[in-house]
C-alpha cells in the first residue's frame, strides 16, 4: 500500500471542515513548540477499490498537535485510530498527504539531508525491544549504530555509548557493552533501545507503545526512566499508547484520537478525571476503577476507509443514541456537520473537544475515576 498524493480532491478532507475551536493567535512571547503537526493527514490507498469503501484509508485525517519543550504528551485511542501513523509523521518517516509538520516552528523538509539533521534531534523509541535489536549485535554496537550513521566512527564513540547507557539506567555501562540481547531481560533490552535513541542527544523522543511488550513489574521502571530523562535532560516526548493508565502516570497533556482525528485534548488530570467528549467518556468508563457504568459502544468498529459523515463518532455515540443530543438540539448537526479539526491553542493548558453536544454546553461531568497517585 502506498501513500496517496493530496492532489486527489477527495482526500483533501482536512481543508474543508471549520476548526472545532478557533485558536487565537499565539500569544506574544509564548514559547514555540518543539514539535508540531498542523492539519496533517495521511491517506493510504490499497488501489483495489475494496467493496464497501473507496480503497483509501484516511489513517490520519487532519490533526493539530504540539509538543512543548520539556512536555510529555500522550496520544491515546483504540487500535487503528492512527497513533502510529501520526507518530511516524512527526518523525518524518511518513510524508503527509496534506498539512505539515514543524520542528521548532520551521516546516519539516523532506530532502534526505534535511531529514538526516532532523532525525538527530527527534528520535524514535521502538515498541518491541526484542524486534528492534539485532540479535547478532552487542549492546555496544546497537547503541553506537545511530552515532555511526550520523557521524561515522568518532574518537569519543565509546564514551558517548557509555554515557547513553548510564543515562538509560544500565550502570555501570561496562557490564553491558559486550552483552547480546538474549542475555538481557526485557526491561534491560528496552533500556538499550532508549540508550540508542539518547546517544545522539535528541531534544524529543517519540515513543510508540514504549512498555506494551514488557511485564507489569518492569513497566513502572521504564516510565520512571522517561520521567527522569525529562527532569535531567529537559527532553520532550510524545508517547503513543492505548493504555490510559500509562498516559495518566507519565503525561502532562493527553490527546485522544478517534478515526484519524484528535477529538479531545487538555491536561491529563483534567481530561482523564473529567472527560468531556463522549468517546473519551466511553474509553474511561470501561476501566475497572472508572466509578461509572461501562459504556459499550454500539455500531461497526471504525474503518478509516469509510469515515462517517457529520461527526465521525456519530454511528457509535451513546449521547446521540440516548437522545441527549436531541434534547440539547444538536442531533442533526451530529449526523451532518463535521465538528472540525481540533486546533492547538497557544495555552497548552486549555481543554478542548470536537463535539457539538459539548460545545452546546450540554456535557456535564462524570464521576472521576480513581487512578491512584500519579508518579509525578
Ligand atoms: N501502510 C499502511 N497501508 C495501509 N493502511 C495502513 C498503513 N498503515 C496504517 N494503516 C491503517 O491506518 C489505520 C491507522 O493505523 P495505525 O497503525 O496508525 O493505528 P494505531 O492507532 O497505531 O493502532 P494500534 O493501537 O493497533 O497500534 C489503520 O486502519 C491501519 O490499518
Ligand atoms: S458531536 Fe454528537 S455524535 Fe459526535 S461525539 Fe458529540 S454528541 Fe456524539
Ligand atoms: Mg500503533
Amino acid at each position: 500500500m502506498t501513500s496517496t498524493a493530496s492532489g486527489n480532491g477527495s482526500l483533501n478532507t482536512t481543508d474543508d471542515p471549520a476548526p472545532a475551536v478557533a485558536a487565537p493567535a499565539r500569544a506574544a512571547g509564548a514559547a514555540v513548540p518543539v514539535l508540531s503537526a498542523r492539519r496533517v493527514a495521511v491517506a493510504f490507498s490499497s488501489g483495489t477499490g475494496l467493496a464497501g469503501g473507496s480503497g483509501t484509508a484516511r489513517a490520519v485525517d487532519g490533526v493539530d498537535l504540539d509538543v512543548g519543550s520539556g512536555e510529555i504528551v500522550a496520544l491515546v485511542g483504540e487500535s487503528g485510530c492512527g497513533k502510529t501513523t501520526l507518530a511516524r509523521l512527526l518523525l518524518g518517516l511518513e510524508r503527509p498527504t496534506a498539512g505539515r509538520v514543524l520542528f521548532e516552528g520551521t516546516p519539516l523538509r523532506y530532502r534526505s539531508r534535511d531529514l538526516r539533521a532532523f532525525r538527530r534531534r527527534v528520535q524514535l523509541v521502538q515498541q518491541d525491544p526484542a524486534g528492534s535489536l539485532n540479535p547478532r549485535r552487542t549492546v555496544y554496537e546497537s547503541v553506537a549504530e545511530g552515532l555511526r550513521v550520523h557521524e561515522g566512527t568518532t574518537a569519543d564513540e565509546s564514551d558517548r555509548v557509555g554515557r547513553a547507557l548510564s543515562r538509560a539506567g544500565l550502570r555501570p555501562p561496562e557490564r553491558f557493552l559486550a552483552a547480546y540481547p538474549h542475555e538481557l531481560s526485557g526491561g534491560q533490552r528496552q533500556r538499550v533501545v532508549i540508550a540508542g535513541a539518547l546517544v545522539l542527544e535528541p531534544e524529543v523522543l517519540v515513543a510508540d507503545e514504549p512498555v506494551a511488550s514488557l511485564d507489569a513489574s518492569v513497566r513502572g521502571e521504564i516510565l520512571r526512566l522517561l520521567l527522569e530523562l525529562r527532569a535531567d535532560l529537559g527532553l520532550s516526548a510524545l508517547v503513543a499508547t492505548h493504555d490510559l493508565g500509562l498516559a495518566w502516570n507519565i503525561a502532562d497533556r493527553v490527546a485522544v484520537m478517534y478515526l484519524g482525528r484528535v477529538v479531545e485534548t487538555g491536561p491529563v488530570e483534567e481530561v482523564l478525571a473529567a472527560p468531556a467528549h463522549p468517546y473519551t467518556r466511553a474509553l474511561l468508563s470501561v476501566l475497572p476503577d472508572s466509578g461509572s457504568a461501562p459504556v459499550v459502544l454500539a455500531g461497526e468498529p471504525p474503518d478509516p476507509k469509510r469515515v462517517p459523515p457529520g461527526c465521525r463518532f456519530h454511528p457509535r455515540c451513546p449521547v446521540l443514541a440516548s437522545g441527549a443530543a436531541e434534547h440539547a438540539g444538536v442531533a442533526d448537526r451530529c449526523r451532518t456537520e463535521d465538528p472540525g479539526v481540533l486546533e492547538e491553542a497557544p495555552d497548552a493548558s486549555a481543554r478542548r473537544s470536537a463535539c457539538h453536544w459539548v460545545a452546546a454546553g450540554a456535557g456535564g461531568r462524570i464521576r472521576p475515576p480513581d487512578h491512584g497517585d500519579r508518579k509525578h
